[in-house]
């Protein structure tokens, strides 16, 4: 389902004008690895720096130890709703490398991979709503990761549920139009845009 935004400049593969970061999850849903299996199959073949692949992701299914322990570190303004999602993951970067030196694109290259997982769970018909407003370093200690690992951000996952359950200051968020700079406030040199 599309959301409210100003107009496009270019038309999009449906796909993408179809993404956005919902607040409002299916409470009742459950997911599985076959479900979100495209998804990760997406993540797994972006492109990376090398071909290093600095990326891991810890997955929680609603109700279970490791999802409680994510949305345990959560800011109390997304635990609020990211609770109710049936998936929430922790993106985790690689950000040193086997010889012990620091990887300085294994942050973009895990975003990259988050992003290839959103547009391919879109595809399946999943939301995605990623987080950085959560407590990374103690999220890091509670799932055990390496000190050569940072957890970056974390993403919420499942169907669209109704607004109407969320707190009434998020219902009005939820239901505003998305907005972006324009084309020509982010792109230049030999291009120009009106
Ligand atoms: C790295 C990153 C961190 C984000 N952190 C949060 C967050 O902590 N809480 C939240 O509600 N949304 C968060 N978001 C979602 C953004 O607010 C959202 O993507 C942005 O407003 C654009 O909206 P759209 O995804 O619907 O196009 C985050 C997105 C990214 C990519």
């Amino acid at each position: 389902m599309s959301h409210d935004h100003e107009p496009h400049e270019f038309v999009l593969t449906d796909v993408l004008e179809s993404r956005w970061s919902p607040r409002a999850f299916d409470r009742e849903e459950v997911l599985d690895e076959k479900r979100l299996g495209p998804a990760f199959e997406a993540a797994r073949w972006s492109p990376s720096s090398g071909n290093s692949q600095p990326w891991s992701f810890v997955v929680g299914f609603r109700g279970d130890e490791v999802f409680t322990t994510i949305v345990a570190t959560m800011a109390s303004g997304n635990q609020v709703w990211a609770e109710h999602a049936a998936v929430v993951v922790a993106n985790i970067a690689s950000v040193v490398d086997a010889e012990g030196n620091p990887q300085s694109h294994a942050i973009y290259d895990l975003g990259q991979a988050v992003a290839h997982f959103t547009v391919q769970a879109t595809a399946e018909g999943l939301m995605v709503h990623q987080m950085s407003g959560f407590d990374a370093q103690a999220l890091g200690r509670e799932l055990g990761i390496e000190s050569s690992q940072r957890v970056v951000t974390l993403m919420a996952v499942g169907s669209l549920g109704d607004p109407a359950d969320l707190p009434e200051k998020l219902q009005e968020r939820e239901a505003k139009p998305r907005v972006r700079k324009g084309l020509s406030e982010i792109v230049g040199g030999s291009a120009h845009y009106a």
